[in-house]
């Protein structure tokens, strides 16, 4: 099943007997089958808003809308049936066992015992909770076990719509990263409409499709994609928000296939000696790369080159060093860095999909990647 867009009109949320708003009016669209990430100050109205999406509250003014159908006109079993809700603090029925947690829904909706099992079984495996365990209490569950339950016990009926409010908020970060990775890999196979809500600028960096930033009373301050969000700070809140690490932060987001890639002091093995001296001449570059049937060979000095001058036949003679930095094009720009200032290269050698050559990456390069 593919997920679904919500979309948030005007949601104002005042409650009785406060003076102001807890979520001020708030415009917002959800996309269909991508992760929302809500992030703001604790108090900014994050867990109000997801429970005004499956009414849990009411607004005070403003619509909600699932697939274009006001959630109002939906009965409320049926609304629910289509959102799994992962509460703060993980939340499981302490004097049920794990099975049990994990079935409330399908139970409450009345399917059959074996279906039941059946889906209990399968949701384990798909969260990564053993089946020895579906006879334990949530007491006898570490942290993140009983997040994966949480986790399973939301996706019990296979709703399109997924709202998890601090999902990873009770683990320690070992564990949160594992989690983090694990709802990703989740996600690419489910597809779910997702509204997390975090207090961590990395996890909504990591996980969000789109970020949404909410100060206290529910203001938007910026709807963004992560990289966006990191590179263009729509004012100071945000800035300060997403912290002073935001450089750092987007190397992770990007890709080297994203840089302007170039071919770099690099020529076929068969190019004549005056092309590499012109190659070489034009890119300043003290090393010559070589290639062979598309595929990178290594490095020869620049300096060998002029000392076998006008003697060398050809550059096949020439005796070349295998690379010391390699990367594949689907590599973070941080993993690059990181191989870069690890070895002796100041230029990574880029690897594509099929093993071919696919152009260098250089300090320079990086850092031009991330002034866009
Ligand atoms: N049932 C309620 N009655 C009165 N005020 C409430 C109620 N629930 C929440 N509030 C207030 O509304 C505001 C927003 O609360 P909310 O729980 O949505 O914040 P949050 O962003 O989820 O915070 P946190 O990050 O601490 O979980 C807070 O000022 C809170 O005190
Ligand atoms: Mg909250």
């Amino acid at each position: 099943m593919t997920g679904t867009t919500i979309e948030l009109r005007g949601v104002t949320k005042t409650f009785p007997g406060s003076a102001t708003p807890a979520v001020a009016p708030l415009d917002l669209t959800m996309g269909d089958g991508e992760i929302t990430v809500l992030i703001g100050p604790s108090g900014c109205g994050k867990t109000t808003t997801l429970r005004m999406i499956n009414r849990l509250t009411n607004p005070t003014a403003g619509v909600i809308t699932i697939d274009g159908t006001d959630v109002r006109e939906r009965s409320l079993t049926e609304l629910r049936r289509g959102i799994g809700y992962v509460i703060q603090q993980i939340g499981l029925f302490p004097h049920r066992t794990v099975a049990q947690n994990i079935a409330t829904v399908p139970k409450l909706v009345g399917w059959d015992r074996a279906r039941i099992k059946a889906r209990v079984a399968e949701l384990a495996e798909l969260v990564g909770i053993e089946p020895a365990m579906l006879g334990r209490y949530p007491a006898e569950l570490s942290g993140g076990q009983q997040q994966r339950v949480g986790v399973a016990r939301a996706l019990a009926a296979d709703p399109p719509v997924l709202l998890m409010d601090e999902p990873f908020g009770a683990v320690d970060p070992i564990v949160r990263a594992r989690l983090q990775r694990e709802l990703l890999a989740l996600q690419a196979r489910v597809h779910k409409t997702i509204v997390l809500v975090t207090h961590d600028i990395d996890e909504a960096v990591l996980l969000g499709d789109k970020v949404a930033v909410l100060n206290v009373g529910g203001i938007l301050e910026q709807f963004a994609a992560p990289d966006d969000l990191l590179a263009h700070p729509a004012n100071e809140f945000v800035a300060d928000f997403v912290g002073h690490e935001r450089s750092i932060k987007r190397l992770s987001l990007s890709r080297v296939e994203d840089l302007d890639l170039g071919t770099g002091p690099v020529v076929d093995r068969s190019a004549s000696v005056d092309e590499a001296h012109a190659v070489l001449a034009r890119t300043g570059s003290t090393w010559l790369g070589l290639t062979a049937d598309q595929q990178f060979l290594g490095w020869v000095p620049a300096a060998e080159l002029a000392v076998a001058g006008a003697g060398l036949d050809g550059l096949d003679a020439l005796e070349v060093r295998p690379p010391a930095a390699q990367v594949h094009r689907d590599a973070t720009l941080r993993e690059a860095l990181e191989l870069i200032l690890t070895s002796s290269s100041s230029t990574a050698v880029v690897v594509n999909d099929d093993g071919t050559y696919g152009g260098t990456v250089t300090l320079e390069s990086i850092r031009g990647g991330l002034a866009r």
